[in-house]
């Protein structure tokens, strides 16, 4: 996964294929019902129905499971009356949530069609587990809160990339008229003395603020709140690291590394709703691990929310991810697997042990090469307003579609341009192989067959 999730959000960008190609038919499906809900398609629709099944799996929720658990131990870091937990919001929130509510700016990456999974223009299957920030802040229940959440995104297909993960989001604030003397940095300073300590190697090597990477928000906030506010997030979110890695450590006593100081690092980062803003690195088997986003909220945020004397925190996960470590899983779909031989082998938050993999089984491996269609403006030619994006998001989608858990990975092998017309040609390798049983090459050419059909269909692409 991208970090937290967070690659697109924080504006950083993975290379991902974008030609140009020419008009494709769009097919509008009749009114989408999710959730109980009907939803009036339009041009902006794009969630198919293999997607909104996945609606009601909820394995946050599901007693045993292994994101479940990396849940559990997370909310145990976060516990009431401080903090109240949010496990059940629905995934279905309007753009003005995922994106404006947040600050997103009108031509925001992540609210590209390519990305993110629209039911029609107003409304999306939820990007991140940051949608509903605003509206619990509005709520204002409690000082802190947990969310845990599925979200949905567009994207490549590999042991670590789903179109389904879950994240879980945590916030903490503090309000100027309910501290004595309105000193936010004072309450917060005696907190951050009230957690506990922890025996973690951690480096930070960059100032709290500084005015070009990592801006204090000078209107509104003072520089002594943001150091406290800051050092409670740092501190709060080590105990959380320190909570869940110890405990796959301890598994794994008897191994050298066992013995050796967990190490983090504090990274400076950019959100559109916090300023400052970090990533959370953890070194983990010989590399260093994005875990987390965080920050300082924006104030505007608050504003809006009705809450404007608060400041505070707020920080976002990837489950997936992390239960990978802690589980040692090594393919995100097995996630998704209902085979009590995967199910089976994890019981409590209190007993963290390694997956033991079934057999693996054999890969069978199909390339699929295409033209794009000539009048790509690669080309420099064809009618803009008639050309359309390819998106290589939109050629996994159809592999999935066809494929479902049956393709591992899907690699772009091959790409050139024809010399004389300009013409791209790009060639992918299918990964099909299942985690459960022995695949038939007859089946994976079925299943490469529809591939195949369905590019021609979809995307107006020419075989070759
Ligand atoms: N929503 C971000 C993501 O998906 C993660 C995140 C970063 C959440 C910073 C936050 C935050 O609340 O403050 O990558």
């Amino acid at each position: 996964m991208d970090g937290p999730g967070g690659a697109r959000i924080s504006g950083k960008h993975h290379d991902r294929v974008l030609f140009m190609a020419c008009n494709r038919a769009t097919t509008t499906p009749p009114t989408i019902s999710a959730n109980g809900n009907s939803y009036p398609p339009d041009s902006w629709t794009n969630v198919p129905p293999s997607i909104l099944s996945y609606l009601p799996r909820k394995l946050h929720l599901q007693p045993s499971h292994p994101v479940s658990i990396t849940r559990e131990v997370i909310e145990s870091c976060f516990p009431p009356p401080t903090y109240t937990h949010y496990n059940d919001l629905d995934p279905i929130v309007s753009v003005y949530e995922n994106f404006d509510s947040l600050n997103f700016p009108p031509d925001h990456p992540g609210r590209n069609r390519t990305d993110t999974y629209y039911l029609n223009k107003d409304t999306v299957l939820r990007t991140h587990s940051s949608a509903h920030e605003a509206e619990i802040f509005r709520h204002n229940k409690s000082a802190g809160y947990t969310i845990s959440a599925d979200v949905y995104r567009r994207d490549a297909i590999d042991r670590s990339h789903y179109p389904v993960f879950h994240q879980m989001e945590g916030a903490r604030m503090w309000d100027r008229r309910k501290v004595e003397g309105g000193d936010v940095a004072r309450v917060a300073r005696e907190q951050l003395t009230q957690l506990e300590e922890h025996d973690l190697e951690v480096e930070d090597p960059n100032p709290t603020i500084h005015p070009e990477r990592n801006p204090l928000q000078a209107e509104h906030h003072r520089v002594e709140e943001v150091e406290a506010i800051a050092a409670h997030l740092k501190r709060s979110l080590e105990l959380m690291v320190n909570e869940l890695f110890s405990r796959a450590k301890r598994r794994a006593t008897g191994d050298a590394a066992a013995d050796e100081p967990l190490k983090v690092r504090w990274v400076e980062a950019y959100f559109p709703f916090t300023s400052p803003s970090w990533e959370l690195e953890v070194f983990w088997q010989g590399d260093w691990l994005e875990i987390l986003g965080c920050g300082i909220t924006k104030q505007d945020i608050l504003i809006n929310a009705n809450v404007p004397n608060q400041l505070g925190w707020a920080f976002g996960v990837g489950l997936e991810r992390l239960a990978m470590i802690l589980f040692s899983i090594p393919d995100i779909r097995l996630f998704w697997s209902k085979d009590p031989r995967f199910l089976g082998q994890f019981s409590t938050a209190d007993d963290i042990k390694p997956f033991v993999p079934f057999s693996k089984h054999p890969a069978c491996y199909k390339d699929v090469s295409f033209w794009l269609r000539s009048s790509s403006s690669a080309a420099g030619g064809g009618l803009r307003s008639n050309s359309q994006d390819f998106h290589e998001n939109d050629m996994m989608e159809i592999v999935r579609d066809v494929g479902g858990d049956l393709v591992e990975d899907v690699k772009m092998i091959d790409e050139f341009a024809h010399p004389v017309s300009g013409r791209k040609s790009i060639c992918y390798r299918i990964n099909y192989r299942s985690l459960e049983r022995t695949l038939k090459n007859e089946e994976a050419d079925r299943l490469h067959e529809g591939v195949r059909t369905r590019l021609v269909e979809k995307l107006g692409v020419e075989l070759r």
